[in-house]
C-alpha cells in the first residue's frame, strides 16, 4: 500500500520537527491531522503542506494542550470524525527541562513528565483501536538524551528513557496486530526549542561541534526523512526499535579522560 488516503496524526506540528515532518509527508502525499496549542503557527504550516500537494480537506488542523485528557480526547475524535481512519502517530510534542537535581523544582518535573510522557502514552491508548484496524504504525519522537548521561537535563533524559521503554514494550504488545512501534533519537536540530531555553545559533553550534562525533548539529530533513521511512513500507519488518540521528553523539565519550 502506498501513502496514498493514509492519515498521520501528528502532535507538536506547530514548529521544529512536527513542522518538518507535516511536510516532508506532505510532499509523500500522505493526508495529516495537526495538533499543537498555537493555532497561528498550526495554520501556517497547513498552508506549506497545501504548496507540497495536499488539499484543503486532506488536512486537519486540531488545536489542543496534550497536557489535558479533555483536549486529547477531542484531538482524537476529531480526526477519526474527519478522516474515517488513522493509521499512524508521530508523537513529537516535547519540551526540554534544563537544570541539574539541585535547581529542579517538582511543577517542573510534573510538566515534562505530563507532556513528555504522560501524554504520549495517553494518546496512543485511545488511538490502538484505530491503527489495528489500519494495521498502522507509531514513532515516538525521542532524543540521544535518553541514551547518553546528563548532568544538565536528567529529568527530560528520564523521560525520554521512558519513552524508548515504551516504544519497545508497546510494540512487543502490538506487532501480533502488525502494528510497528519505532522511535527516533536526534542529537540537536536547530529548531525553536533552543530559542526557548535563551541559546544563540552560535553557543547551540558550539555545543554541537563539540558534542557530536561528526562535529556538527543535525539538518532537520535528516530526522524528518528518517521518520517518513519508519511509517513507510519500506522500514515494514522494522519494529521496537530506537534508532539515534545524532552524528554519533551516543558513541562518544568526553575526550578528556584519555
Ligand atoms: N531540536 C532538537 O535538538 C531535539 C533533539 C532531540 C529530541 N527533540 C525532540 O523533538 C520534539 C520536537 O522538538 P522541537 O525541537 O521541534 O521543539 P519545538 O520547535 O519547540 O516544538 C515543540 C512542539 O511541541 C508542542 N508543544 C509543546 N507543549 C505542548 C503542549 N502542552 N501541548 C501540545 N503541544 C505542545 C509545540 O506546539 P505549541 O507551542 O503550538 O503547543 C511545538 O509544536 C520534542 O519531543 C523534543 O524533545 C528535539
Amino acid at each position: 500500500m502506498t501513502s496514498r488516503g493514509k492519515v498521520i496524526l501528528i502532535t507538536g506540528a506547530s514548529s521544529g520537527i512536527g513542522e518538518g515532518t507535516a511536510s516532508e509527508l506532505a510532499s509523500r502525499g500522505y493526508q495529516l491531522s495537526l495538533t499543537g496549542r498555537n493555532l497561528e503557527r498550526l495554520n501556517g504550516v497547513k498552508d506549506k503542506c497545501i504548496q507540497e500537494g495536499l488539499k484543503e480537506d486532506q488536512i486537519l488542523v486540531v488545536q489542543g494542550d496534550m497536557c489535558s485528557d479533555e483536549d486529547v480526547e477531542r484531538i482524537v475524535k476529531q480526526t477519526v470524525d474527519f478522516f474515517g481512519s488513522i493509521y499512524g502517530l508521530v508523537n513529537n510534542a516535547g519540551i526540554p527541562c534544563p537544570g541539574n537535581m539541585q535547581t529542579l523544582k517538582m511543577s517542573t518535573f510534573d510538566k515534562v513528565m505530563n507532556l513528555n510522557l504522560r501524554s504520549v502514552i495517553y494518546i496512543t491508548k485511545l488511538l490502538i483501536p484505530y491503527l489495528i484496524e489500519t494495521k498502522g504504525c507509531i514513532v515516538n519522537v525521542s532524543s540521544v538524551a535518553s541514551l547518553v548521561s546528563t548532568d544538565y537535563n536528567p529529568i527530560y533524559s528520564m523521560a525520554k528513557a521512558g519513552l524508548d521503554k515504551f516504544t519497545s514494550n508497546l510494540a512487543a504488545d502490538l506487532a501480533k496486530h502488525q502494528i510497528r512501534v519505532n522511535a527516533v533519537n536526534p542529537g540537536v536540530i536547530i529548531t525553536p526549542l533552543y530559542d526557548t531555553l535563551g541559546y544563540t545559533l552560535e553557543q547551540v553550534e558550539n555545543a554541537s561541534r563539540i558534542g557530536h562525533a561528526m562535529c556538527r548539529h543535525g539538518e532537520m530533513a535528516e530526522v524528518t526523512k528518517a521518520i517518513a521511512f519508519l511509517i513507510s513500507d519500506d522500514s515494514s519488518f522494522i519494529t521496537g526499535v530506537r534508532l539515534p540521528i545524532d552524528g554519533g553523539r551516543h558513541i562518544m565519550v568526553k575526550s578528556e579522560i584519555l
